[in-house]
């Protein structure tokens, strides 16, 4: 009698454990962004990606139960890989736009970004008002881009794969400013000598999570989770880890 309690006591517990093992492989989440936008998204010395992006979509995957898998890509195909399906979410400093909310459907923002202006120390551009006629360097497909390029014409922007090659090209002399987003603006000025951010500041937008249309479940999950972690002040935290109050 004992034995028999003993072997179903042994099966009981070897199906518990295979139960177990099912469970813990999870789904996977996979986030789109393009690493080279500090300190939302960059790129540490292992090659791990790191930032406010990765630590809020890591967050997000804990509380869903999801494993987070990070793609880098070019930051223009980020809106046609999530809504063709390669990736699940897009987190890349990602400004809330009209045009982009007809291809894609956006969280709930969980971030605020101002374009501002990046100059060379010494530069005769002192405000926004003196950009007419100047060649200005941006990161290609990014409001930046299509401000400038709405605004000035589009023989006035040279567009740039990254914000540290367009900040590049502003020290090569080859632009006369660049346009980007303050926080990476802010990394670039401190990473390179003799340039300065304009006090005068562009445009402000909300950046959020794109998700394709189609997946509506997890548009849902996302901004449940996402609500939860701005309740539990995790956000805050997150946020406040990469970018110190002024
Ligand atoms: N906020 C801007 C936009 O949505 C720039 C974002 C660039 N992000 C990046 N990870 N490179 O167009």
């Amino acid at each position: 009698m004992k034995k028999i309690l003993a072997l179903a006591l042994a099966a009981v517990m070897l199906f518990a454990f295979a139960a177990c093992g099912q469970t813990a492989e999870k789904e996977v989440l996979t986030m789109g962004t393009n690493a080279a936008f500090p300190p939302y998204e960059m790129v540490d010395e292992n090659n791990n990606i790191i930032g406010i992006d990765a630590e809020i979509a890591a967050a997000v995957a804990e509380k869903l139960g999801m494993e987070l898998e990070i793609k880098d890509m070019a930051f223009d195909s980020l809106i046609t890989a999530v809504s063709s399906g390669a990736i699940d979410v897009v987190l890349a400093g990602m400004t809330v736009t009209p045009e982009r909310a007809e291809a894609v459907n956006f969280s709930d923002s969980y971030a605020t970004g101002i374009q501002v202006v990046i100059v060379a120390e010494g530069s005769a551009i002192a405000t926004i008002d003196d950009l007419a006629g100047k060649k200005i360097g941006v990161q290609s497909g990014t409001t930046g881009d299509i401000y400038c390029a709405g605004d000035y014409g589009e023989d006035a922007v040279a567009r740039y794969d990254n914000g540290a090659l367009a900040v590049q090209a502003l020290q090569n002399g080859q632009v006369d400013c660049v346009v980007i987003d303050n926080e990476p603006a802010k990394a670039f000025v401190e990473a390179n000598e003799g340039l300065k951010i304009l006090e005068t500041e562009y445009i402000t937008e909300n950046y959020a999570a794109a998700i394709a249309k189609e997946n509506v479940e997890l548009l849902e999950k996302f901004n449940t989770a996402l609500a939860e972690l701005k309740a539990e002040g995790k956000i805050d935290e997150i946020v406040g880890k990469y970018i110190k109050a002024e």
